[in-house]
């Protein structure tokens, strides 16, 4: 029996050992659901732009209206409630906030997250904001963007508008969502905005973003002393493809580029050796920065969906490593592979070699092609075996020892997932966007029956 087979297996027949006050949630993006992209003052941002580069999103879709969340999140706030979740990742929109990336700010676009606080604790859901999730505001891009120190500064005077806002609320924060991401696949692989494909510019925004999240962090807890600040991170469990000592060399390399760099920093280990000197790009770095970059975290969020199996790419895109699926390997629509193991393994890493004392999976998900059938119902069992091995995977980590305090599935709703536009379907809940008819899928009446069966038992 695989190591998979045995997860789902565990799940199905025994209630999941994971804590009694453990958090169930999902989670959201401001760009991928809110949509009103013109409204209330909102400006640009550098995806209002990137969507527009012919050929940079499947089928020229973009965020403009995307779930209309801006208008529906009362109704989103009762499909929360349906699933029985006890707390909401969302991402607030800097763009909406402060429209110039600096200066003067939106009282419009705070309100909206205002309402939108309050009426989750009216319902009993815990918010849990995240201050960037990749929406950068155009007119700091057109100063430089990440790869340019001020851009951090910016990032912890606005994290500091919101906090003195909502901060009377809310006690947990997530300054960036998956920095690898706005860094790697935003300035090197030139897939997502900003669309560069340049080390020497993406190594700066990398840095920058580190930057920011620990000026961002001063600037939370300066406003809200209660604060608890995190960060969310997409890990990737690494493995050889085979033995070859290339292909470990290049696991390695893939480690270093996904993993090491984006937690060694935070951890006050600086950045890894053996990457600085494959990049080849001096760090922008002044006295004081690798302090601020590693202030101290309340929690780390870990972002997991697929694992890396490496082999060596030589003379191919940096860091020379190319992710491979094994054959008859079960893939999402996203080509993805499904691998359990990979979250309980990268859970126990965080624990074991940076010392993490609180962790959230703070997005877990998979798309597949949903369809609504012709009774209204969306069956969706690919989705709800992957929930079932994925949280079974979570409790076995609890079982070797990880601080994991919750769970938030990526992702509430159907949404816009950035290059590949709207046809990856992540949602627990189905959206149809020509009718922002949402239907509860049968992976979100898996889930709320889950959380349920939890809560009864704690
Ligand atoms: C991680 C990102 O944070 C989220 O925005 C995205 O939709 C999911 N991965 C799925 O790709």
């Amino acid at each position: 029996m695989s190591e998979a087979t045995e997860a789902s297996t565990a799940t199905a027949s025994s209630p999941l050992a994971l804590p009694t006050d453990f958090r169930w949630g999902v989670a959201t993006a401001s760009y991928q659901i809110e949509g009103a992209a013109a409204e209330d003052g909102r400006g640009p941002s550098i995806w209002d732009t990137f969507c527009r580069v012919p050929g940079k999103v499947a089928n020229g879709d973009n965020g403009d209206v995307a779930c209309d969340h801006y208008h529906r999140w009362r109704e989103d706030i009762a499909l929360m409630k349906q699933l029985g979740v006890d707390s909401y990742r969302f991402s607030v929109a800097w763009p909406r906030v402060v429209p110039d990336g600096s200066g003067a700010v939106n009282e419009a676009g705070l309100a909206f997250y205002d309402r939108l606080t309050d009426a989750l604790l009216e319902e009993g859901i815990t918010p849990f904001p995240t201050l960037y999730h990749w929406d950068l505001p155009q007119a700091l891009q057109d100063r430089g963007g990440w790869p340019s120190r001020e851009t951090a500064e910016h990032f912890a005077a606005y994290a500091a508008v919101v906090a003195e806002r909502l901060g009377d609320r809310v006690t947990h924060w997530a300054t960036l969502n998956e920095p690898l991401c706005s860094a790697w696949i935003g300035h090197l692989e030139g897939h997502m905005a900003p669309g560069l494909k340049d080390i020497a510019a993406a190594v700066p925004a990398s840095y920058h973003l580190h930057l920011g999240h620990g000026l961002a962090v001063q600037a939370i807890r300066a406003a809200v002393p209660e604060a608890r600040v995190g960060i969310v991170n997409n890990l990737t469990h690494c493995e050889p493809a085979t033995e070859r000592e290339a292909d470990v060399a290049a696991a390695r390399r893939a480690d270093g580029h996904t993993n090491r760099w984006w937690m060694d920093p935070l951890h006050g280990r600086g950045y890894p050796q053996d990457m600085l000197e494959l990049y080849g790009v001096e760090l922008p770095e002044k006295p004081g920065d690798l302090t601020t970059i590693a202030e101290p975290l309340d929690w780390l969020g870990l972002n997991y969906y697929f694992r890396n199996l490496v082999a060596d790419e030589p003379g191919g895109p940096l860091p020379q490593a190319r992710g491979v699926v094994p054959a008859g390997a079960r893939r999402t629509h996203m080509d993805w592979e499904v691998h359990p193991p990979g979250l309980t393994k990268t859970l126990v890493r965080m624990t074991e070699d940076y010392g993490a004392r609180c962790i959230y999976v703070t997005e877990n998900g998979s798309a597949y092609p949903d369809v609504v059938g012709p009774d209204g119902h969306v069956d969706d069992p690919e989705r709800v075996r992957y929930l079932d091995e994925h949280l079974a995977a979570c409790a076995d980590a609890v079982e070797r020892g990880v601080p994991l305090a919750g769970y938030f599935a990526w992702s509430l709703m159907d949404n816009f997932e950035w290059a590949y536009g709207y046809d990856k379907r992540f949602g627990l809940v189905h959206v149809d966007y020509a009718t922002q008819r949402r239907t509860v899928k049968s992976s979100g009446q898996r889930y709320a029956s889950i959380v349920r069966r939890h809560r009864r038992r704690g």
